[in-house]
């Protein structure tokens, strides 16, 4: 087990995202319906922001639904609908009162009125906030983001508000959402349920990030795994392209 006191405060790192996997095989694990595994991983979601606050990470990203999710049984996707918006009305003053600042990414658009509305009161609300910022990702996807913002990046050649001779990556990710909201890139990417793979998350973002996978499903997913995943990542070197002896200098 590994204990707050075996990490380091200097190397914790500042931005968390999570692929949270596994609610629908641990509900039916217990022979519960997959509904029954998302209510579990919306309590594990307020347990990990509360744990990112005592550890002191300053980014965390939530991948709660995907632009692939949308093609799920329309029961399944109305019950997700519904457990999103329960977590505003619910949370939102349990969040604000905590100092955390609530950002969201995704194409918005798809979302009913009443889960926009509720979703934008959150992060109206939590603006100003300090202490952790929690990103949620919903019916986001990596390649829509990409896409979007290429659209928009085009429009502005088109319209001469950039020059294509001056572009460069850091003018392209200006363009992506998470840039727009001051989010910076991850430095460790969790997923759980035991796949290996990144399912359209922040693909342009986690080009350097660090990549933790553990067979825990979401909803037993805890401080303890938080710490053994930061533990982890703090065993790791990144070199950025370099050499170790570069980094030694
Ligand atoms: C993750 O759990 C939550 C969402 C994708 C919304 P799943 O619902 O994918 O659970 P499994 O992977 O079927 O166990
Ligand atoms: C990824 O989980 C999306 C979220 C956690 C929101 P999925 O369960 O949808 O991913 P795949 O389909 O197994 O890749
Ligand atoms: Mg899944």
């Amino acid at each position: 087990m590994i204990f707050f006191d075996d990490i380091q405060q200097k190397t914790i790192p500042a931005h968390i995202a999570i692929i949270m996997d596994g609610n629908g095989r641990w509900a039916q694990r217990q022979g519960k319906d997959r509904i029954y595994g998302h209510q579990q991983g919306v309590e594990t979601v307020r347990k990990t922001i509360e744990a990112c606050v005592d550890i002191g990470v300053k980014y965390l990203s939530l991948y709660a639904f995907s632009t692939e999710n949308w093609n799920r049984d329309p029961d399944e996707v109305s019950a997700l609908m519904e457990l999103f918006m329960y977590f505003y009305y619910t949370e939102t003053d349990n969040l604000h009162k905590n100092n955390i600042c609530v950002k969201a990414i995704g194409n918005l658009d798809m979302l009913s009125d009443d889960c926009r509305n509720g979703m934008q009161n959150l992060i109206d609300k939590t603006k100003n906030n300090t202490a952790l910022t929690v990103v949620i990702a919903l019916s986001y996807g990596s390649r829509w983001e990409i896409t979007h913002a290429a659209k928009q990046f085009a429009s502005d050649i088109n319209n001469k508000v950039i020059d294509i001779n001056t572009i460069d990556e850091t003018i392209f990710a200006s363009y992506l959402q998470t840039n727009q909201l001051n989010i910076p890139d991850p430095d460790l990417l969790i997923r759980t349920s035991n796949e290996y793979r990144i399912s359209n998350f922040l693909l342009w973002q986690i080009a350097y990030a660090e990549l933790y996978f553990t067979d825990v499903l979401w909803p037993d997913f805890n401080k303890d795994e938080l710490l053994k995943a930061i533990h982890d990542y703090q065993g790791r070197t990144r070199r950025f392209g370099k050499t170790n002896e570069q980094l030694i200098k």
